[in-house]
């Protein structure tokens, strides 16, 4: 959800915005921009669009200079226009800045500016204003910034540049915003991936940090004015890893690397992960929090728990979590699942939390992350950088990791590594070309359908619910679950001839969903099984292996895979579904 990168070097600063502004175009945006500072003073372009048809159409790259920033908007207030575009200036048209987040008190703030024209209708451009009012106090520009910084709630990470100021003035609040040192100058990002071609050492900042950049380095102090002192770290991704290897779209390079990232997602310090289960014997109360895939990845955890350590747990829509916050005490154990560790929802639930004196535990792909950041401690997915705006590889990360501590939770970890360990195989060959082609003659058959239907019981409802996320997210053909049992209580009213239901069957309990699938099949539906064994009701047959407490990893790739191929199949970009975003900053 909005991405912003600045650069300040002795390289021309255009192009390596432009490579950064693509790079975060999987955050999700719908409008770019890039100011630039220079001998004319500070010089801009930006529009409602694709980058790539505002670049064709504005040239970035006309911009000279070496000190400049840029945005991808994705609009919280005001429509998306050219106009609402970043950046955004001042009224003397020499400070231009660049945000994500939201200020709450832009309202309060522009009446206080009354004297100000705004051009926007956008709650970030009150910043510029401010800062130029603080200027006419007679502040350094620094000084302003950090004043005007001061005067800001809400959630942001913002980047100032100022005609013959040679530098960056950066900050952040509860929005992701990272450092790149390189050889020829520092880059100020949303995100690690826009600048990891040109260096993987990073700062993570913290919330209130405010940073100068200039020609010689970065400083970084807080809202009082102290210097204070952050380490560099070394990124392990590599700009190969974040590239597409190969492939048309994230989406399939992502749920092909799948096998591989399972045994990453495994590499877990043994006596840590023993520790966590200690701390869920003598918890009084756990709850998972997550929203969307990380949401199915808490319901499968909560069947995974009570079918292998015989432990319940509370699991809850992070943005329905406030309902329950009464419940919290100290000794509450909660777990707050994201693969971006900046959904809003979710950290706004483990702030609840805490200042409850609850304890988090946070599963996170992210290092660096705010949750990484908020949480009491966190298991790492190591999933690597997932592109595509849809979760898949991390969605499945995320369930091995709740397998494990289930396992160890039963006292038994070894035999969970060894069982997560045998996926390796499996998945290969769920994910292999051939696999592909039947998913792809599947996708065929479906494609024109309105409706798409998914059932399935235990683990396998649980399993069902990811699989309507991702055929509805990236294929918009309107795809529910339903619990098996739940059929005759309303949704067989919905089957008709043709109806497509898709039926998700382990051994443990074939004979119950066979019978729903029966149900269906009495009213017309065509029955699309997903299982080991071939059942007589299925008219199509998508057989996986039977891999048990495992089954909602093995079970979620060939509708990962045939979500792919209907978006493809569509005409649609897979990595980039409309209206959704990659990192849901915003609540
Ligand atoms: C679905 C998807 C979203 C995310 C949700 C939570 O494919 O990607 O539903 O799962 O927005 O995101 P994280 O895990 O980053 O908190």
């Amino acid at each position: 959800m909005c991405g912003i990168i600045g650069y300040i070097g002795s390289e021309k600063a255009s192009p390596i915005l432009l490579r950064g502004l693509i790079n975060l175009e999987y955050r999700g945006y719908d409008s770019a921009g890039m100011a630039i500072l220079n001998s004319k003073g500070v010089e801009c372009k930006k529009a409602a669009g694709k980058i790539e048809e505002i670049h064709k159409r504005l040239n970035f790259l006309d911009l000279e200079g070496d000190i400049g920033i840029a945005h991808n908007r994705w609009a919280t207030h005001g429509e998306v226009n050219d106009i609402n575009a970043h950046p955004h200036f001042d009224s003397t048209k020499t400070i231009a800045i660049v945000h994500n987040g939201i200020i709450e008190n832009y309202r309060e703030l522009k009446e206080k500016l009354s004297t100000h024209t705004f051009e926007s209708e956008t709650d970030s451009e009150v910043i510029a204003h401010l800062i130029e009012e603080e200027l006419k106090r007679g502040l350094s520009f620094e000084e302003a910034f950090i004043s005007t910084i001061s005067q800001l709630e809400g959630n942001y990470a913002i980047l100032a540049i100022k005609n013959g100021e040679e530098k960056i003035l950066a900050a952040r609040k509860g929005s992701p915003l990272v450092v790149g040192i390189a050889d020829h100058g520092t880059f100020l990002s949303s995100d690690i991936p826009s600048f990891l071609e040109y260096t993987k050492k990073v700062v993570y900042l913290q919330d209130y940090d405010v940073v100068v950049a200039t020609k010689n380095g970065v400083r970084i102090y807080n809202l009082s004015g102290n210097e204070v002192s952050r380490p560099v770290d070394t990124v392990e991704w590599d700009a190969e890893q974040i590239k597409k290897g190969g492939f048309e779209h994230y989406m399939l390079k992502e749920i092909l690397e799948q096998s591989e990232t399972i045994q990453r997602a495994i590499q877990q310090d043994e006596s840590v992960v023993n520790r966590i289960a200690d701390e869920i014997r003598e918890a009084y109360g756990i709850f998972f929090v997550g929203c969307g895939s990380s949401y199915h990845a808490c319901l499968t955890g909560s069947y995974l728990f009570s079918k292998i350590a015989n432990t319940h747990v509370n699991v809850a829509l992070a943005s329905e979590f406030e309902n329950y916050e009464h419940f919290l005490t100290e000794n509450t154990l909660v777990f707050a699942i994201s693969q971006s560790g900046e959904t809003a929802d979710v950290l706004e639930a483990v702030r609840a939390a805490k200042i409850r004196g609850s304890r988090v535990i946070g599963i996170v792909n992210k290092m660096g992350s705010s949750l990484t950041r908020e949480s009491d401690e966190f298991l790492l997915m190591n999933a690597g950088p997932e592109i595509c705006v849809l979760s898949t590889k991390t969605y499945t990360s995320q369930v091995a990791l709740m397998a494990l501590l289930a396992y160890a939770l039963a006292g038994k970890y070894e035999d969970g590594v060894n069982r997560l360990q045998g996926l390796y195989m499996d998945i290969y060959n769920l994910t292999s070309r051939s696999m592909r082609e039947h998913l792809r003659y599947l996708a065929e058959m479906l494609v024109n359908e309105e409706h798409i239907y998914l059932i399935g019981r235990g683990l396998q409802y649980a399993t069902a619910m990811e699989g309507a996320l991702k055929i509805k997210e990236v294929s918009y053909i309107h795809a529910e679950a339903f619990a098996g049992g739940e059929l005759k209580h309303g949704p067989l009213a919905l089957i008709e001839d043709g109806t497509p239901v898709m039926v998700f069957v382990a051994r443990d309990n074939e004979k119950k969903v066979i019978s729903n699938a029966s149900e269906v099949k009495a009213r017309g539906g065509f029955i699309i099984g997903v299982s080991a064994d071939r059942h007589e009701v299925f008219d199509y047959w998508v057989k996986v292996p039977e891999c048990e407490d495992l089954n909602p990893i093995a079970q979620i790739i060939p509708i990962q895979i045939l979500a792919y191929q209907l978006a493809v199949l569509k005409g649609l970009d897979p990595d980039k579904p409309r209206n959704l975003a990659k990192s849901v900053t915003v609540i």
